[in-house]
Parts: structure tokens; sequence; C-alpha cells
């Protein structure tokens, strides 16, 4: 149970709900201290003198020059055991704000370009999820391909990855993100094709900086069954509607979106009215190290800026475990769990 306290009653009340976290980049979690461990450990020369100069440089103006740190950061990452320490240390902050369930990105094209074998990459992460699971934190691996990159890059990285999709049962799923701008889905068309014939499940990052076009390429083209961020899907009127009968979640980031200047400040966030129009949309924290906190700061910013109310934080709640990659009998026993919570005799607090 976390130890963490909040003044408002609704907050403390979502920092110990049983929740889920749809959208992590693993990468994203490498706090400045163990950027700095890890570059001693294994001799990387970092373009930051301190900790505390690394941290000053996270004044981000938009996605881009967040991806440039990111990645630099990225590249103290070597060995099987570091990919271990850097994923264990995301799930003790994880199981430190309740969550049970955690389905998380990883970039192998990030370290497979600096020699790192996708097999190291993919061993240390598994490990540490396995380990964090006999601590009661289920979850799900999915395999990003990064958008900068050519098409044909992705293939050979989906070529290379294919075995460990059969090796590794947690791995379930090809995602897509960095630079949205000028990469459409479309570019990924293919590869998303093979991945879908394989059974695998499909998500997309489309109208984080991207245009409401950009989602509906990720809808019609990838037919992805999660969209990353979308938030400018409220651009359209027609495609929230669509979002909404369908059911196709949205994972929303909160203070990504106003660290990366999506939304100017919390306030402005349209996450509610997202809700209001009954797209299901959920709480997720992207690059955590990077923005200013795990998820259940993510709630206490949307819940205090937006002011939410009780079934409100119990939909985003709920949406979080609907949303999910599980099985329909894990899906019902983690809606339970959070009903037990949330209304002590639990009975859904909406119905
Ligand atoms: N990679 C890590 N975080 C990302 C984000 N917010 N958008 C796109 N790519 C990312
Ligand atoms: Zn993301």
């Amino acid at each position: 149970m976390t130890i963490t306290t909040h003044a408002n009653p609704l907050v403390q009340k979502a920092f110990g709900a049983p929740k889920s976290e749809l959208h992590i980049h693993i990468e994203g979690s490498l706090e400045p201290e163990l950027i700095f461990a890890l570059a001693q450990r294994n001799n990387v020369k970092l373009a930051y003198e301190s900790i505390e100069a690394l941290r000053a440089a996270y004044a981000f103006t938009d996605l881009q020059s967040f991806l440039d740190i990111y990645y630099a950061g990225a590249s103290v990452l070597l060995h099987e055991q570091d990919f271990y320490d850097m994923t264990m240390a995301y799930c003790e902050r994880a199981l430190a704000d309740n969550v049970v369930h955690a389905e998380i990105f990883f970039d192998p094209q990030t370290h497979t370009e600096r020699g790192v074998s996708i097999d190291t990459v993919v061993a240390g992460i598994d490990r540490a999820l396995a380990d964090a699971e006999k601590r009661g934190l289920t979850s799900k691996l999915i395999l990003c391909f990064l958008r900068h990159l050519s098409e044909a890059d992705a293939l050979a990285t989906w070529d290379a990855a294919l075995p460990l999709f059969e090796r590794y049962p947690r791995m379930i799923g090809v995602g897509l993100d960095s630079s949205e701008r000028g990469h459409p889905p479309s570019k990924f068309e293919r590869v998303f094709e093979q991945a879908r014939a394989k059974g695998l499940k499909l998500v997309a990052h489309a109208g984080e900086e991207g245009p409401p076009a950009y989602i509906y390429e990720a809808l019609d083209l990838l037919k992805v069954d999660r969209v990353d961020h979308g938030v400018r899907s409220i651009e359209d009127p027609a495609l929230v509607t669509r979002l909404a009968d369908s059911r196709v979640a949205l994972t929303v980031c909160p203070l990504s979106n106003t660290k990366l200047c999506v939304f100017d400040d919390m306030t402005q966030h349209t996450l509610k009215q997202l809700l209001d129009h009954g797209v299901a949309v959920t709480i997720n924290s992207d690059d955590p190290a990077y923005f200013g906190g795990y998820v259940n700061e993510n709630y206490s910013a949307i819940v205090e800026a937006l002011k939410l109310d009780d079934k409100e934080v119990y939909t985003l709640l709920r949406n979080g475990f609907e949303a999910s990659f599980v099985t329909p009998v894990e899906r019902a026993a983690l809606v339970a769990k959070l009903d037990q919570y949330w209304t002590q005799d639990g009975s859904s607090a909406v119905a």
C-alpha cells in the first residue's frame, strides 16, 4: 500500500485504488540518478556534468525537444542487468502507486542501433517483470517501432523480434512511437499487417502532436486496438463519436501533455470533454522520470485541475482495466478488485 498522502480525499482515494498503467515507455522511467549510475558502471560519457545539470535540461518545448534527451539517456543501457535494473526500478514505483497491472512499451531500435542485441533488451526487461509479478504486479510487453526511422528498419526489427514473441508470452503486441509529425501511421501499414496476421495486439501513438487524420489512419490502416494519446481527436466531432461508439480506448498522459506543451496548462486539458462524450479514456504516465510524476501524480494533477468527481475518477480507473490486454476472466477479477475498494461493498460505482 502506498504511503503517499494527499489533502484532497478523492485524490487520496484514487492513490489507494488498484489501477492499471497502459502507456509507459520503460526507457522513460530512467531517473537521472540511475542514468548516472549506469553511465559510471558502463563507462559511457554523458553530455551533462551532474544529475542536477541533466535534470535542469528537462525543460521541453515540444515532443522532439524531449525525444533528443530521452534517446541520450537511453545510451547508458548496454547489458541485460541494466535493462533489469531500469525495469525493476519502475516496478517498485508502480507498486508504490498501487498499480496491479502494467502494459509496458520498449523501443528495441534505440538499443540495436548501438549494437545491443534485442535478446539482451527483452531478457533483462522480462526477468524484472517476472520478479515483480511475484509481488503482485502483472504485466505485458509491447514492442514499439520508432516512426522517425524507415519502414525497412521496422520490418528488419520485426523479423529479428519474431522468435522473441514465441519465447516470451508476456510480449503480446506492437506499437508505434517517436516523432509523430511527418511520420504518419500509413508509413507502417505493412509491418502492422504482419503483426496483425500473427494475432498480436496493436497500438499506436496518434493525435499527440499530429492531426486527427493520423488517428483515422491508426484506426483504418493499422487497425489498432487502442490509440496512445489521441487527445487531438477532440478537434473532430465525428472522430470523437466514432471513438466513443467503438470503445477504442485512448491512453492519455496528462503530465506528458503539459510538459510537452500539447496544452498550456492542466486546466486546458481536454480529458474531461472526451470523458463527457463517452470516450474510453485511461490515465497513464508515459515517461514518468522526465515529466514529473508516476501514475498517481497524473491522477492528482488531472483530478484537481479539472475538478473531476468520484464517478469520473472511478470511470478512469475502470477504463484502465477494461482497455487492458488481459483475458476476460482476468479483467473481471481486476474490476471486482477495484469495485471492492471503491465502494467497500463491491458494487460497481457507476451502475
Ligand atoms: N517515446 C517516448 N515517449 C514518447 C511520446 N510521448 N510520444 C512519442 N514517442 C515517445
Ligand atoms: Zn508515449
